[in-house]
């Protein structure tokens, strides 16, 4: 859905360092025995190592990743934390990069010894603290050793968060060694020079993977070369199932890793087989870079640069659906960035985000002072601004962000605005944290003349510069209003009377788009004070609800309280006892219509049982707001297209959901949720089903997606609960006027480009004239179809929203009703290309006919 813009414990047993291997480990042969030499150490030139680690070394990491981070033992749980540090005292010699070397081992042990007693200084950690394994050493700028560890402890439940408080003030230990040079140890010579210690949590999705196996290559740089890594086997066999791998990258001191990936096909959900690149040589959560999957078309640059001079890259897998994998290439940069801030002066210039097109390292700073000669002005646009980072609101930017004195940018920002500012000097910063990284900015900069402002551009009032063909085109595109004011209407426009010009399809289109409602009166034939009659006849407003069919087909009596008998036609609800009612949209409203009671028998649908208290922001759901939303999963695969709840074993979806491939077809492949809010967390209320039998309906056509609409049968009939309840069904009759406000739910895709949502979205969009449907979406929309959306774009349903409900909500009887399945779009979200739904109208027959559902006609 896109919107104007989102631990647990493994049973098994845990095995310390310095023990034998774990035994389900299973260490993987190389798939290529010459990439994997071994690194001369006297030849530094070599591409170094690709290595399978059979030290002790690696074996904590693996019983740790392998086994659980939080087992619980008794009260106990075990955690796991990993970090670096800067050993001061120590030169660091080719053997600290080979974990099997004397040497490696020797300092290894060192320092796991110093890491203890750091640990012991701080009582709450010495009590709980088990053991530390040293992963790596790496050789930091100042020839000193960097090392990286995992350190675990076993704490009670009730002390975790004053655990990870202390952790965090281990920190301050390793930052007090650097400024006052201190040495905790008693004997000198056995004592390291410990500073710059930093530690965190390890990545809490290795927790959630049930993995055997691991493999680890180690890999350094040589200066104007490129090497490659790449999951075992790729790309001819799939990676293997329930497997940690890592890949560790140095490069030569003041230098930076550069990753390149060169094909990414992973599964597509990152929940199952991902993978994380790190700025560091563990997996530390607060440092990671990117994490991928799915299948990564070429075309999309993926480069990344480390802060420092090393990089991890892991790939976890589970236990269904193992794909080809991934090619990556690395080399080695100088660590200085060009560009990154200065002093900029001249006419105009660019100057872009450190890296560009690489995405931007992690922990960097530029800051520009751009200056134009006197008597000009800045101004500045971009041509490309992405800085989105999961947790990052674009409201307060408290992650990656540019500053433009003092104000501060980050996610997208359109292409097409230019930034102007009242002085010839400006001061331009650009940020990024320690975790998460994208592909940052490209920025122009330009004099202009202060009385001459925007050439070649409109000039808005709010001194925002836009293309001048967004002039008067019916969209606020200053968002001051000031490029729709004094316009002459060009051919295809409108003029409503307040002066507005506005696109001719939006005439009599049901919503109010000129602010006066100009283009929504006259719409129909009849003159004022008239009822325009459904079969084109005009009768006196006065014989509306006189009891009197006026018009001959109902249309003066259709909404009133009361209902007449007529004769049965297209505009007519038929009750049970085959008389047709006057009375538009009687079904569930509450209100008795038909003789026989048949419009409101049934209608225990549509309804939010309890309203949930919760508040919620933005654009998520409340838990229980959409109960008749259902989740798709397709076993291995997860989330793939929502559904809604007709009756107590047959829920409705979108047939190109199940047609997409034979495996989509059968129904023992899919897994039915009912009642769920997030993925991958269930409540007590939660109900998982299997499906019996799918029907798609017999006429789609996966080319044209005409007639997209499907029923699944649950193996068993569901209990409602206050978060499972069916939507009603509309009768065939059911109108639904142009501009009507409905809503939709998924777990869709927030951004075309974007990710599935984990937790339900929610959005509100209207429905669309069918002629104006036609004209911007052409000649492929059928009467089995309808549009909903917001043209001025924005607010839509995206991939993974397929299947779900678009809902009318019946002001006066709080129903809701089925009125559109997610079908299809033209990207998502974009100005004048509305979603297309199936109309469930049309299809109420043929749901009545397979599912016996009782609802009337
Ligand atoms: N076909 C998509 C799916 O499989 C839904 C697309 C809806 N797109 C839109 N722009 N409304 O999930």
């Amino acid at each position: 859905m896109e919107v104007a813009e989102p631990e647990s414990g493994i049973e098994g047993s845990m095995k310390h360092p310095d023990h034998d291997l774990d035994p389900s480990v299973q260490f993987l042969p190389a798939s290529d025995e010459k990439k994997l030499e071994k690194r001369s150490l006297s030849l530094r030139t070599m591409l170094l190592i690709g290595l399978v680690v059979l030290a002790s070394v690696t074996t904590l990491i693996v019983t740790l990743l392998v086994c659980n981070f939080h087992l619980r033992t008794g009260e106990k749980i075990r955690k796991v934390f990993s970090g670096s540090m800067t050993i001061a005292s120590q030169r660091f010699t080719d053997s600290y990069e080979d974990s099997n070397s004397r040497q490696f081992k020797e300092l290894a042990s060192q320092v796991s010894k110093q890491m203890k007693d750091i640990y012991n200084n701080v009582p709450l950690l010495s009590r709980y603290y088990i053991s530390s394994t040293i992963q790596a050493f790496s050789e930091s700028s100042n020839d000193s050793v960097v090392a990286y560890y995992l350190s675990e402890f076993s704490v009670p439940e009730s002390q975790l968060s004053a655990v990870d408080e202390a952790i965090r003030s281990t920190e301050q230990i390793g930052a007090l060694r650097k400024s006052r040079r201190v040495n905790l140890e008693h004997k000198p010579t056995n004592t390291l020079l410990i500073y710059s210690m930093m530690s965190g949590a390890v990545d809490a999705r290795f927790i959630n993977s049930s993995l055997n196996s691991h493999y680890m290559e180690s890999h350094h740089s040589h200066p104007g070369k490129t090497g490659i890594i790449q999951s075992p086997g790729f790309p001819d066999t799939p990676y293997f199932p329930n497997m940690y791998t890592e890949w560790q990258l140095r490069a030569d001191p003041n230098h930076r890793v550069q990753l390149e990936f060169i094909a990414v096909d992973l599964e597509d959900d990152c929940r199952n087989d991902f993978i994380r690149v790190y700025d560091s040589l563990v997996p530390t959560e607060s440092q990671v870079i990117t994490e991928e999957c799915g299948n990564i078309t070429p075309n999309k640059k993926l480069v990344f640069l480390s802060s420092g001079n090393v990089m991890l890259v892991t790939l976890v897998t589970n236990e269904e659906k193992n794909f080809p994998g991934f090619r990556a290439q690395y080399s080695q940069v100088a660590a200085e960035i060009p560009g990154c801030g200065g002093k900029l002066t001249g006419m105009k210039g660019t100057f872009t985000s450190p890296g560009f097109s690489s995405h931007y390292p992690p922990q960097i700073q530029c800051v520009w002072d751009i200056e134009v000669s006197t008597g000009k002005q800045v101004m500045l646009n971009f041509s490309r601004f992405s800085m989105h980072e999961p947790g990052q609101s674009p409201k307060n930017c408290t992650k990656d962000y540019v500053e433009i004195n003092s104000n501060r940018m980050c996610g997208s920002q359109p292409t097409n605005k230019v930034h102007v500012f009242e002085s010839s000097k400006l001061t331009v910063k650009f940020f990024s944290d320690m975790s998460y990284v994208d592909e940052g900015f490209f920025a122009q900069f330009e004099a202009y003349d202060p009385h001459h402002f925007c050439p070649g551009r409109f000039q808005c009032d709010n001194r925002v510069c836009i293309d001048s063909k967004l002039q008067c085109d019916g969209y606020n595109d200053c968002e001051d209003m000031s490029d729709e004011k004094d316009c002459v209407c060009e051919e295809f426009y409108f003029r409503c009377k307040n002066g507005l010009c506005k696109p001719k399809h939006f005439f009599c289109d049901g919503v109010d788009d000129c602010g006066d409602n100009t283009d929504e009166e006259n719409c129909g034939h009849c003159e004022a004070g008239q009822v325009d009659c459904r079969n084109g006849r005009c009768v006196s407003e006065q014989k509306k609800c006189d009891g009197h069919n006026d018009c001959g087909d109902g249309t003066d009596e259709s909404e009133c309280a009361k209902a007449i008998v007529l004769s049965c036609s297209e505009f007519t609800f038929k009750c049970k006892n085959e008389e047709c009612i006057s009375k538009q949209n009687p079904r569930c409203d509450g209100e008795k219509d038909c003789d026989d009671g048949s419009d409101e028998a049934d209608c225990d649908c549509g309804t939010v049982p309890y309203k949930s208290s919760r508040i919620v922001g933005g654009e998520i759901a409340g838990e229980g707001e959409w109960p008749w939303q259902v989740s798709l999963h397709l076993k291995g695969e997860g989330h793939v297209c929502g559904a809604s709840i007709i009756s107590n074993s047959w829920i409705i979806t979108a047939a190109h959901c199940i047609h997409e491939t034979n495996r989509y077809s059968q129904a023992e492949q899919w897994e039915v949720y009912l009642g769920l809010h997030t993925q991958g967390e269930s409540n007590t209320w939660t109900v998982q089903k299997s499906v019996k039998q799918i029907i798609c309906h017999p006429a789609y056509n996966p080319v044209s997606f005409n007639h997209d609409i499907a029923l699944m049968k649950l193996d068993s009939s569901v209990i409602f609960n206050q978060y499972i309840w069916p939507i009603c069904l509309p009768s065939a009759t059911r109108v639904l006027p142009v501009g009507q406000s409905v809503w939709i739910s998924g777990w869709g895709k927030t951004r075309e480009h974007g990710n599935l949502a984990t937790v339900l979205h929610k959005a509100e969009v209207r429905i669309i004239n069918d002629t104006v449907c036609h004209q911007l979406m052409g000649d492929d929309i059928s009467p089995g179809m309808i549009c909903a959306g917001l043209l001025t774009g924005g607010v839509d349903a995206c991939q993974g929203d397929s299947g779900g409900p678009m809902s009318y909500m019946d002001p006066g009887s709080k129903r809701s009703f089925l009125v559109g399945v997610v079908s299809w779009g033209e990207g998502c979200g974009q100005r004048e290309k509305p979603g297309i739904y199936t109309r469930v109208t049309k299809y109420r027959n043929w749901i009545r006919e397979k599912t016996g559902h009782p609802l009337g006609s």
